[in-house]
């Protein structure tokens, strides 16, 4: 049994106030889809890529909030520690750039294809089948720093991964959760047993689940009260009773208590 923090609050204010290093951060950060795309017609549903207040952003709004949490996650992630990004395709090349002015060395992208990704009704354009994930360490200049990086076989290791979208007994309602088997890839890939992971937009837990069963510690934040419990829930469902034992997955839902993380 692993510790797990759930810490409710916004990531830009609780990000600084952490006293503790981690082994790597695997983030899956709001995607600036929902604003400029999102049709409201009167009396129907929003179109399903309209997630919620949360992926708004203003037009410049999108690269400054990822500059800013980039640059608080830096000092936080060890040496040897791997940064991982979810992004949508479109902003690969900022994310890149935005990981090399903080001082990241970028290393790859990995590409997640969603075997049934939601229909294009109107068949004029192309489905949203693939998101990236950008592959960074820190602290590069020159220096030889060993990174945590578990190749398995040349037939795992491509730079692409497909699976289903999140379905079954497994989604909860969470509108972009992610699959549990393609988080549970890249913990494989990018951290060892006992590791530290953070998740600062953690939504509905995924990365924590998939840490417990493979053996890791996790530091989750979202600043969502529902999606808060949405991940307190699954946790306890996912393990049993492990909110009663030593405080093992501590919910922390007060500034003070941040120092309660080691
Ligand atoms: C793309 S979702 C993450 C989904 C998650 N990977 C899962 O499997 O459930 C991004 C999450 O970040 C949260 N969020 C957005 N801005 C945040 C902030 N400033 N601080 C903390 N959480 C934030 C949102 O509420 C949302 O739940």
């Amino acid at each position: 049994m692993y510790a797990h923090y759930l810490i409710l609050g916004d990531s830009l204010e609780v990000l600084p106030k952490l006293k503790i290093t981690v082994d790597a951060v695997i983030v899956d950060p709001p995607y600036n889809t929902a604003n400029k795309n999102t049709k409201e017609l009167k009396g129907r549903k929003a179109r399903s890529s309209d997630f919620g207040k949360w992926d708004y952003f203003s037009d410049n709004g999108y690269l400054e909030f990822t500059k800013n949490w980039v640059k608080s996650v830096k000092p936080i992630l060890k040496e040897s520690g791997n940064l991982l990004t979810f992004s949508k395709l479109e902003y690969v090349s900022d994310i890149r750039r935005i990981y090399e002015e903080e001082g990241f060395k970028h290393h790859g992208t990995i590409i997640w294809h969603k075997t049934n990704p939601a229909p294009q009704i109107r068949k004029t354009g192309f489905l949203s089948s693939c998101e990236a994930i950008l592959w960074a360490t820190k602290g590069f200049d020159g220096k030889k720093i060993s990174y945590t990086f578990n190749f398995t076989t040349q037939k795992e290791m491509h730079n692409f991964i497909e699976t289903p979208i999140c379905m079954g007994n497994e989604r909860t309602k969470h509108p972009t959760q992610k699959p549990k088997r393609l988080i549970s890839h890249l913990v494989k890939l990018f951290s060892n047993k006992n590791d530290i992971i953070l998740d600062c937009f953690a939504g509905s837990g995924t990365l924590a689940e998939a840490a417990e069963e493979l053996k890791r510690r996790t530091i989750n934040i979202e600043n969502d009260k529902s999606f808060f419990q949405i991940m307190a829930d699954r946790l306890k469902v996912a393990n049993g009773n492990l909110f009663s034992q030593n405080n093992k997955i501590l919910k922390i839902t007060n500034e003070k208590d941040l120092t309660l993380i080691r």
